[in-house]
């Protein structure tokens, strides 16, 4: 395929080759890769209608000169799912979830690893570094054992035990850093340094990012699919996309995305950005709200969530502040009790375990639009990133939304049905009389109450119903 690797910050192009990891004329680290799209723009639609929905199918827009097929395990072409409970339950019925756990090792790191192993191989590289807060260097993993590679696995001590066994079950290294995760990617640079190894550059790594921007794609196809062209395009774009964020690759490459089928005049607007953080490690969260244009690092993480713990973001925080801002997009971030309550609403109204990062994205989305930035009318993606790991000690177990508590987390009330529920607790109102005329609406809410835990939950249709039921409730008690 035809591309060339352009520098953002001098303009300059060159050739592609992934040891090279800096422009030879003003040394930035920060390039992309350009295509000829207005070749591609004619040309590849046509095309698109005989090839089966994955990643690959949009090949003449991927940094992979002969795509390997041997390397593939299916990534990408993930469902995108309307969220109809949640929907009802938020007054906002065009939710959609990209599902990104249904990617190969469960989360849409998969789509990075591809993109980044394929491009690794064909230029013969048979072993490289990565730090990682989990899910990378499971992905990363899972891909060099197939493409013959060898992955040194640099990863937190946070890391959940059953990730790291999972990286090494695929053949990988795993080194364990006791420290933070940047102080973990400083040790795997200084490692991969001395023994001349290709180094995993984050969300500098071009590869990776090209991998990211399919997501994009996917989305404008199967919102098409779903509601229709847009007005001045054959594809459409959603109004938001929602993503929990560590270093902010995903949506770096998800804006990508949309940017260039703007170009080819395949969609006519690019989403409104909304990254979400942990409170507890929120550095371009915080940074944006107080208007910097650079990132002032968070040093030591006070979140559970770890694999959310990049405490620097560097020079991903200036871009991603530039595509937030130019598409009236927000940062925000929620606390690592709403992500896992987030979680818990997720699991039971729309059938979906995620893992507490994904978490972290939908009680976003729950904010905000509590808040009313995203209105009722507005059509949202949220990308539920990657899948529980079924033995996470801070989700399981009776008492699971009320075991972590941060000295700096803020028990802020808030407005709206969801947290109103979510502050009832079975030990001080262990008996509830549900009164709602509608039985659906009856239904959502008893759902979310027995998320919460066992409580006896008495419905009634209407006022009067409900007050005889508590009379009488009131009667068997004092008798
Ligand atoms: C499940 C999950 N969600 C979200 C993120 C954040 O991704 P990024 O900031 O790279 O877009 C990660 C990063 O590892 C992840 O594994
Ligand atoms: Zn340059």
């Amino acid at each position: 395929m035809a591309f060339i690797i352009k520098c953002l910050d001098c303009g300059h192009n060159t050739p592609y080759h992934p040891s090279s990891i800096a422009c030879p004329k003003c040394s930035s680290q920060w390039r992309e890769a350009e295509y000829d799209y207005e070749l591609i723009g004619k040309d590849l639609p046509a095309k698109l209608t005989s090839r089966p929905f994955d990643l690959w199918r949009y090949r003449e827009l991927l940094p992979v000169r002969n795509p390997n097929v041997s390397l593939s395990l299916g990534e990408g072409g993930t469902p995108l799912i309307r969220a109809v409970n949640l929907g009802m339950m938020l007054g906002c019925p065009n939710i959609f979830i990209k599902d990104e756990r249904q990617g190969p090792t469960s989360s849409f790191k998969d789509r990075q690893a591809s993109v980044t192993i394929a491009a690794l191989k064909e230029a013969g590289i048979t072993e490289i570094v990565a730090a990682s807060t989990g899910n990378v260097a499971i992905s990363y993993s899972a891909y060099a054992s197939r493409a013959g590679m060898k992955l040194w696995a640099f990863v937190t001590s946070l890391v959940p035990s059953v990730k790291m066994r999972e990286i090494a079950l695929y053949g990988s290294q795993v080194i364990k850093i006791t420290g933070s995760y940047d102080q973990c990617k400083q040790v795997a640079a200084e490692f991969a340094h001395q023994r001349n190894l290709y180094l995993d550059m984050g969300a500098r790594t071009i590869t990776s990012i090209e991998g990211m921007k399919t997501i994009a794609y996917e989305i404008a196809e199967q919102l098409t699919a779903v509601e229709g062209a847009s007005p001045n395009a054959p594809w459409r774009t959603p109004d938001w996309y929602v993503q929990a964020i560590s270093g902010g690759m995903g949506p770096l490459g998800v804006y990508k995305g949309f940017r260039e089928m703007q170009q080819m005049g395949w969609v006519d607007k690019i989403p409104a950005f909304a990254p979400i953080q942990a409170e507890g490690c929120a550095p371009m969260v915080n940074s944006w709200k107080k208007g910097l244009e650079k990132a002032q690092p968070v040093t030591s993480p006070m979140t559970h969530i770890e694999t959310l713990a990049t405490g620097d973001p560097g020079r991903a925080y200036e871009f991603l502040r530039d595509y937030v801002d130019k598409t009236n997009g927000v940062f925000e971030s929620v606390s690592d009790q709403d992500a896992y309550r987030a979680m818990h609403v997720l699991a039971k109204m729309e059938g979906i375990s995620a893992e507490p990062a994904a978490g972290v994205a939908f009680a976003g989305l729950f904010k905000l639009i509590r808040a009313g930035i995203i209105k009722s009318t507005d059509t949202v993606v949220v990308n539920c990133t990657g899948h529980t790991v079924s033995a996470d000690p801070s989700i399981l177990g009776e008492n699971w939304s009320r075991d972590i508590k941060f000295p700096s987390a803020q028990e802020t009330p808030q407005e709206g049905l969801l947290s109103a529920l979510t502050q009832v607790a079975p030990e001080r109102f262990p008996k509830i009389v549900l009164v709602e005329d509608t039985a659906e609406a009856r239904r959502l809410i008893r759902r979310i109450l027995q998320s919460q835990g066992n409580f006896t939950i008495l419905e009634a249709e209407n006022g009067r119903e409900g007050l005889e039921l508590i009379q009488r409730e009131l009667r068997i008690w004092s008798s």
